[in-house]
């Protein structure tokens, strides 16, 4: 088929004169690595002029350019980022017809831009956490001291949604500690069985609320190898939304078996299920399938994404399977090392 688009020389020439309005980087190589095309900011960027007609290494000095450049590709199209001149660029390299196309985008304003939100989350987030907790102390001392009903009412309205506050400050707390460029994954021996006790032992208080069974399935020592601490937080959220999720009488068991190069941790439960097009988006922040149901069993919506982020710092993933008035299994892949 012959090509619709009808272009002349003439025209090539102002496109070229376009490229050099443009923001970003293009470099064009050829097969022999002689560098044919750079436009001025790829100039400007590498510090040379007029490249055409170079053998690549003459042109491109940074060490890093240089190797993502030289490689073979075995893909169409390869992408990674890279620091230049303290700036982060997202470089790109298409292979077409036996030439390299380098594109080079300076990303430091969305880097910059991710990280004030996260600093501001984590700011307001550490403001409030003090006057909650002195809040929340105030009010449960007047809950227990309260004898007059109407007054009381009010005492347990605000008691309720102090609550509520503390919990989604918490979960964000835990965010902004998990997100910081300080935290690290410390892994120690953890025998499983034991570990999903301790876990479900804060959360029991719960089952007792809806009659639930919970059972342990987990052989005695099991062992995995992974941070304790956040690892506590991640079950803890699924056994606590395999509780909350759950109907009267309902079961939750926590299974773990071998899968290739993982140790895998089930939390199965007989609740309420999860809609099949809500399952690719439970695991986003604030995301909840029914937002009054979540909030009346004092959920934030940001559970499941810590999990995630937990799951995915182990070098593991999640996986979940659901069935809608039957039930929820969330898997944990842990690398066995
Ligand atoms: N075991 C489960 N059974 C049914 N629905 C679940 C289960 N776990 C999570 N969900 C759904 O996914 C949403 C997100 O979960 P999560 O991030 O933990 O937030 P929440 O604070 O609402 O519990 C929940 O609001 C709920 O709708
Ligand atoms: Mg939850």
């Amino acid at each position: 088929m012959e090509n619709p688009k009808k272009i002349n020389i003439a025209d090539l020439k102002t496109f070229l004169k376009f490229l050099d309005f443009l923001n970003e980087g293009i470099i064009v190589i050829d097969e022999n690595k002689i560098v044919n095309y750079a436009n001025k900011y790829a100039e400007n960027l590498l510090g040379v002029k007029e490249p055409e007609g170079q053998h690549f290494s003459e042109v491109i000095k940074n060490n890093y350019l240089y190797s993502i450049v030289s490689h073979k590709y075995n893909e169409d199209i390869y992408q990674t980022e890279i620091i230049i001149d303290s700036k982060k660029f997202l470089v790109k390299v298409y292979n077409i017809d036996n030439k390299k196309f380098v594109h080079l985008t300076d990303i430091t304003p969305f880097e910059v831009y991710k990280q004030a939100k996260k600093d501001f989350v984590s700011n307001v987030s550490h403001e409030l956490k003090t006057p909650i907790a002195v809040l929340k102390g105030a009010i449960e001392t007047l809950d227990q001291e309260e004898k007059d009903k109407d007054k009381k009412r009010f005492i347990s309205m605000a008691l309720k949604r102090i609550n509520q506050m503390d919990t989604l400050i918490n979960d964000l707390l835990i965010i902004a500690r998990l997100e910081s460029k300080e935290d690290k994954v410390v892994k120690t021996q953890i025998d499983l069985k034991r570990f999903i006790n301790d876990v479900y032992e804060d959360l029991s208080h719960l089952t007792k609320e809806k009659n639930i069974n919970f059972k342990n399935n987990i052989k005695e020592n099991s062992i995995i190898y992974g941070d304790e601490q956040k690892l506590s937080i991640l079950f803890k959220n699924l056994i606590e939304n395999a509780i909350k999720y759950n109907k009267d009488n309902g079961v939750v068991e926590v299974n773990s078996f071998e899968n290739g190069k993982y140790i895998v941790v089930e939390v199965k439960d007989t609740g309420i299920g999860i809609p099949k097009k809500a399952l690719p988006l439970i695991f986003e922040r604030f995301y909840r399938v029914d937002k009054s149901r979540s909030r009346s069993v004092g959920g934030t919506g940001l559970g499941l994404s810590i999990v995630k982020h937990i799951t995915e710092a182990h070098k593991g993933k999640v996986e979940v399977d659901s069935k809608l008035g039957e039930g929820s299994s969330f898997k944990v892949y842990l690398p066995k090392q």
